[in-house]
């Protein structure tokens, strides 16, 4: 049995396109089709939604934002934190991981921001920590560029550490509610944490009340040693698109070693990879589908040149596009590139880029044959599971969670209900 998650962005899902919806240019504005979304993949059983973002209008590609714009690509994109309430509303057990920037938000806040979710969400808050890879966003935020890589990561740990010393300011018994005795809470149980780091200082306590599940599913998606290092310290759940059965495999026993090296039980970290499943009525209708788009390959290239653009920071238009794909160093989203370049081999930069954008596995065919084929996987990594990531279409949305999930569950390889409240030990339930 393995764990599914989907990784959706608000921002427009698909628009100007066949299945687009009645209002594709607009409908992600508005929280109905999450709401939607959401309740489907909890009918689907999956375990929970990680909410992507970031906080920068992309103009590396060609010297401008003009792609970005025009094709509505990855801007404009809303806030997901909004989000989380209202999809709560809705549903009973699915996780909501939001996306957060340690680099950005003060901790304080995070804290606070988070517990209030728990709360609001019965337990079923996490945060997907991000580092903020880009200038742009740096620069958002006054200064003149991102910091350097690694050190991001540095202040990220110590942000963590923070972070939870305030989840934990207040302990669990603190809240007392004896109205025999008039007290609401027991003072001499809420600490200050006085905290001094390198990076950051805070007094605490936190003034929320302790949160169902004390502190939430912290996630995280780095791929470089630093971001293995972080993830191993820090998180429960980890997301990787690394290329191909074996190098998922090395980066599953590679994390799982390091998190022993900080002391942590490895079972306690959950590994899931991002895939985008071409799923048909048939293995030959998937196949066809899949041959569609992979003739495309005019949109494919500006598409994958611009998000090639977007996450190293790099401008790809000035590449030669028949020279092999390059490979150079980047302060931006470091392992992208190590996967490009494991990606391409022998490809030059045109033939690349003109696919589909790829994610861990290439999985075509019917629900039935995706199924094993995912099974198949998980039985040679090891664990944990997949991150769909396809445009939030009502007809992707159905494809996965009516006709793979079900698939996955007669084979027995997905949870059937939920036998938990709280995200965490849904997570950690097998
Ligand atoms: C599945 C997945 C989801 C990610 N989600 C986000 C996100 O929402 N926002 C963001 O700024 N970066 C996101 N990233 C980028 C990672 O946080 C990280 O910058 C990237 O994997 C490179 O890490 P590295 O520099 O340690 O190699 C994501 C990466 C992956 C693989």
């Amino acid at each position: 049995m393995f764990h599914l998650g989907w990784f959706m962005g608000f921002q427009m899902q698909s628009w100007n396109s066949t299945w687009a919806g009645n209002d594709g240019a607009t409908n992600w504005m508005k929280p109905e089709l999450f709401v939607d979304a959401a309740k489907s993949m909890e009918r689907g059983g999956l375990d929970c939604i990680v909410m992507e973002d970031a906080l920068f209008v992309q103009d590396v590609y060609k010297g401008s934002q003009e792609f970005t714009l025009t094709n509505g690509f990855m801007s404009p994109k809303h806030d997901p934190m909004p989000y989380v309430p209202v999809i709560a509303e809705h549903t009973r057990h699915i996780g909501l991981v939001p996306t957060v920037t340690t680099s950005f938000y003060p901790p304080f806040l995070a804290a606070r921001l988070l517990s209030t979710l728990d709360h609001v969400t019965d337990g079923r808050v996490g945060a997907n920590l991000v580092m903020s890879h880009n200038d742009r966003t740096a620069q958002n935020f006054g200064l003149d560029a991102q910091r350097e890589h690694d050190h991001r990561y540095e202040m990220g740990d110590e942000w963590v550490d923070l972070v939870k010393r305030l989840w934990a300011s207040w302990e669990a018994d603190a809240l007392v509610l004896d109205e025999s005795r008039h007290v609401y809470a027991d003072h001499t149980k809420v600490h200050p944490i006085n905290f001094e780091g390198e990076f950051y200082r805070s007094r605490g306590p936190l003034n929320t009340a302790p949160s169902p599940q004390g502190y939430p599913v912290l996630c995280q998606a780095g791929g470089s040693a630093r971001g293995r290092d972080f993830a191993a310290r820090n998180v429960d759940l980890l997301l990787s698109n690394v290329q191909g059965v074996e190098a998922m495999k090395e980066y599953r026993d590679d994390v799982r070693r390091r998190m022993v090296s900080f002391g942590r039980n490895p079972d306690d970290v959950k590994i899931v990879f991002l895939v985008s499943p071409v799923i048909g009525e048939t293995d030959d209708d998937a196949q066809v589908k899949w041959e569609r788009m992979k003739a495309a390959k005019e949109a494919n290239l500006e598409a994958n040149l611009a998000f090639l653009s977007y996450y190293s920071g790099v401008d790809y238009g000035t590449f030669d596009l028949d020279a092999p794909v390059p490979s150079f160093f980047t302060n931006a989203s470091r392992s992208t590139i190590d996967h490009n370049r494991d990606k391409s081999a022998g490809m030059t930069l045109r033939e690349f880029a003109s696919e589909p954008v790829r994610s861990t596995v290439e999985l075509v065919g019917s629900p039935d044959s995706i199924a094993s084929q995912m099974g198949d996987v998980m039985e040679e990594v090891g664990g944990d599971g997949f991150l769909i990531s396809l445009p939030v279409t009502r007809r992707n949305v159905a494809e996965v969670t009516d006709g793979l999930a079900p698939a996955l569950r007669k084979k027995g390889l997905m949870r059937d209900g939920y036998s938990h409240s709280l995200f965490r030990d849904t997570l950690l339930e097998f």
